[in-house]
């Protein structure tokens, strides 16, 4: 049955990747969405023009140049760190969570307290604080549907099934644009190359996870939490042509995949429309066009931040918030030109290495450990 009333939309990061693609897959749908709130970091331009377009209630801006920001008439603004979580809350159908990094956490959290449903793009809430989340969002009895396309493929595969027939998750992997690459040919990759996806069109930083496989290591802890899955039935695949999303192995031998184009608008249009689905938004997958699929097992040695990233996911705690503090930072300053490519593995090695874990019980103790992880991390990048 379809919605009598537009489904009511919250855009959090709208002016990212996934912000714009789910604003376009709204601009295809006028009649079946409202947009009620937008937000952006520093993009004002982009950020007016999408209010022009939109017409949203609500508006915020989390970084220094909001009063540069033209308002139309009739659209509350609010500016500074707060500003999200407060849009976050402001009551709607779905909140789209898009924001990169540790930003969306508790925007997250206010989303599921306000009771929207949460389409959540942004991983890195979900490595840090993933337990606490999953548990307030049951709690809230508020739906978390997986916006990232590998888990948003198990979600749909998972349907109807019983979690503990599960054997294992198969998490695709690209294998990012230095799959085969030998480990020294990667000391002189430029931030250039490395946010060149080739697969995917995608942010800046997720681009440089991609490139070092962390982004695999995040999300096969955002899966753990999404799906209450342990590390041991969480499996990674290179599969290069990015035509299967994922798959789930059942106990009985069954393999069930997704497969779709590599667009992600079509695991957002799922999220937005969930539990309908609209007709697709950027044609169809041909599948007489799929010469081959082919499947590998990642190299760890030429890309040890997956390793990195997997052993802070069966150490648990804070780990994986320290793991992701450390990286966001070494991202951010290999993008700078301040460190090398393959120094990013040794930033967050080493701020691994000097941490002491604690039980994630709360979301100040992993705010906490996120803190000291970024000091760490930074202090590093600085020498
Ligand atoms: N892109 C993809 O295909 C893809 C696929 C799967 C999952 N994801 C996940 O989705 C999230 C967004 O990725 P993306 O590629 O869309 O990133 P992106 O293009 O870099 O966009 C990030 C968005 O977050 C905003 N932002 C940046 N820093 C912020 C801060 N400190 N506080 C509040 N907002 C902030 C940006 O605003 P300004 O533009 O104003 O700076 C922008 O709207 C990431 O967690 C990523 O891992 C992305």
């Amino acid at each position: 049955m379809i919605n009598a009333h537009p489904t009511r939309v919250t855009i959090l990061g709208s002016t990212g990747s996934i912000g714009r693609s789910t604003l376009e897959v709204i601009r295809r749908y006028p009649d079946r969405f409202e947009v009620v709130g937008l937000a952006a970091h520093a993009n004002i331009e982009l950020l007016t023009r999408q209010a022009a377009e939109f017409h949203p209630e609500y508006v915020a801006i989390t970084g220094p140049n909001a009063t540069a920001f033209n308002l139309p008439p009739n659209v509350e603004l609010r500016t500074g760190p707060h500003a999200l979580s407060w849009l976050a809350s402001i009551p709607v159908d779905v909140a789209m969570c898009s924001v990169v990094g540790a930003a969306g956490l508790r925007p997250a959290l206010a989303a599921i307290d306000a009771g929207n449903r949460l389409a959540l793009a942004n991983k890195e809430p979900m490595v840090m604080a993933g337990r606490l989340i999953m548990a307030r969002a049951l709690e809230c009895g508020v739906p978390v549907i997986p916006v990232d396309s590998e888990h948003n493929a198990i979600f749909q595969c998972l349907s109807g099934h019983r979690v503990e027939d599960v054997r294992c998750i198969h998490l695709t992997a690209s294998g990012g644009p230095f799959q085969g690459r030998s480990r020294d040919s990667l000391r002189s990759v430029t931030p250039h190359e490395a946010t060149r996806h080739p697969t995917w069109d995608m942010g800046a930083k997720i681009s440089v996870d991609s490139a070092t496989l962390m982004n695999k290591g995040l999300e096969a802890i955002e899966a753990m939490h999404l799906f209450g899955l342990p590390l041991s039935k969480v499996e990674i695949i290179i599969h290069p042509q990015s035509v299967v999303h994922s798959l789930v192995e059942f106990r009985d031998g069954s393999i069930l995949a997704h497969l779709g184009v590599t667009d992600m608008k079509l695991p957002i249009a799922f999220a937005l429309t969930w539990p309908e689905r609209v007709e697709s938004p950027m044609g169809r997958l041909d599948l007489t066009a799929v010469r081959e699929l082919t499947f590998a097992a990642p190299d760890l040695n030429a890309f040890p931040c997956l390793g990195l990233a997997l052993e802070a996911a069966a150490e648990g705690g804070t780990a994986p918030a320290v793991l992701n503090a450390a990286n966001e930072i070494a991202v951010e300053t290999f993008c700078q030109g301040r460190i090398g490519f393959l120094d990013i593995e040794e930033v967050v090695r080493r701020v691994l290495d000097a941490s002491a874990f604690e039980p994630d019980t709360d979301v100040e103790t992993v705010e906490r450990a996120d803190a000291l992880a970024r000091d760490a991390a930074t202090d590093i990048c600085s020498k």
